[in-house]
């Protein structure tokens, strides 16, 4: 297929404050051990006093644009994925448009979980595709540290706070997104859930069980529908472009436990070196994952002109997604 949007600059922001594994040890029953050998995860990032969501996006997307050497002024629309809003209205999009000076920019928040980001993506490329001069923020941005109960030790240990973006334009040659491919299947919405807060349970704390304020989760039943999923998403973009495994420079999977990735590295029959892992650093920091990946990627010039990279996510909903990109 001929390429949609080209990704023309990448940013990162994370938290300064560290939570390693050896606080958590103080803070419930788990050891360091237990989660490094599980998930893979040795510390995350944190927010605290100052800083937020959107000022995260904020200073990822600075970066971003910077390295496009795009203005805000000249962007058409700014996409946020996220699951953790500073607030429910307005959205965390059109804070980021106010504090960048996007005056001419479209703004809105995509609720996709941990596929937000290439949801958002794969809206971008569909924008470019009709209007190649447009010029659209794609950011996936989370704070889940405030979504996390810190008493329940089988999913606090796991997620993490930050944000990542892209800036995209349309492809002037063969470099660009391929193709995006986005599931969902809303029949297993149960196994990962954050009722509380939301119209139907609102936060005066009456109608749920506190616990319910929080994420909670089925871990051994996420973990199996996530090799799942990310196997047959990933084998999709492949098949869909005529593309091996062999052929791909760079995997840059969601980062929620390093035994996923490894399953999903050894589908593609892949060396490690071909896959990309950042999550003993920050743990899961859902839509935000895969873009503070990419841009770790960029930085650390593990892509160059004309690279095959293969993204590929699975989140909460279930939602699940792809995007076979020629750097
Ligand atoms: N520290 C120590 N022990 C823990 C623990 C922790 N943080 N969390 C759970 N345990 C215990 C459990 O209570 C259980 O004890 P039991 O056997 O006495 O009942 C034991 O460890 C095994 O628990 P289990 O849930 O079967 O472990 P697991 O190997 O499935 O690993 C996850 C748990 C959460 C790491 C794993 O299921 C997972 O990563 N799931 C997917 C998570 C995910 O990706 N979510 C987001 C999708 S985007």
């Amino acid at each position: 297929m001929k390429p949609g949007a080209m990704i023309i600059g990448t940013g990162s922001a994370l938290p300064s404050r560290v939570l390693t594994n050896r606080d958590l040890e103080e803070m419930v029953d788990t050891s360091d051990e237990w989660i490094v050998q599980r998930t893979g995860i040795k510390e995350r990032r944190i927010v605290g006093p100052g800083e937020s969501n959107s000022k995260l996006a904020v200073e990822a997307a600075k970066k971003a644009l910077e390295e496009a050497r795009v203005s805000p002024e000249e962007l058409d629309l700014i996409i946020v994925g996220t699951l953790t809003p500073d607030y429910l209205m307005p959205s965390v999009a059109v804070l980021v448009q106010k504090e960048l000076g996007a005056v001419r920019a479209g703004a809105f928040d995509l609720s996709a979980t941990c596929s937000g980001f290439l949801y958002g993506l794969s809206v971008a490329d569909q924008y470019v595709r009709v209007a190649p001069e447009r010029k659209i923020l794609v950011i996936g941005s989370e704070v889940l540290s405030t979504k996390v109960n810190w008493e329940d030790r089988t999913t606090c240990v796991l997620f993490g706070d930050g944000a990542g973006a892209v800036v995209v334009t349309g492809s002037r040659d063969d470099r660009g997104v391929l193709s995006t491919h986005l599931h969902a299947d809303g029949s297993l919405w149960h196994l990962l859930t954050l009722k509380g807060c939301g119209s139907l349970y609102p936060p005066c704390g009456k109608e749920l069980p506190r616990e319910e304020y929080f994420i909670r989760m089925q871990g051994r039943e996420v973990f199996k529908n996530a090799v799942r999923a990310m196997e047959t998403v990933a084998l999709e973009a492949l098949e869909s472009n005529g593309v091996q495994p062999e052929d791909l420079a760079l995997v840059i999977p969601h980062q929620a436990n390093r035994r996923i990735i490894e399953a999903l590295r050894e589908r593609l029959g892949l060396p490690p070196e071909k896959v990309f892992v950042n999550l003993h650093k920050y743990g899961n920091t859902s839509a935000a994952s895969i873009p503070i990946a990419l841009d770790e990627a960029v930085r650390e010039k593990r892509l160059s002109p004309g690279d095959l990279v293969l993204m590929v996510a699975f989140g909460g909903g279930f939602t699940w997604a792809s995007a076979l990109i020629r750097w």
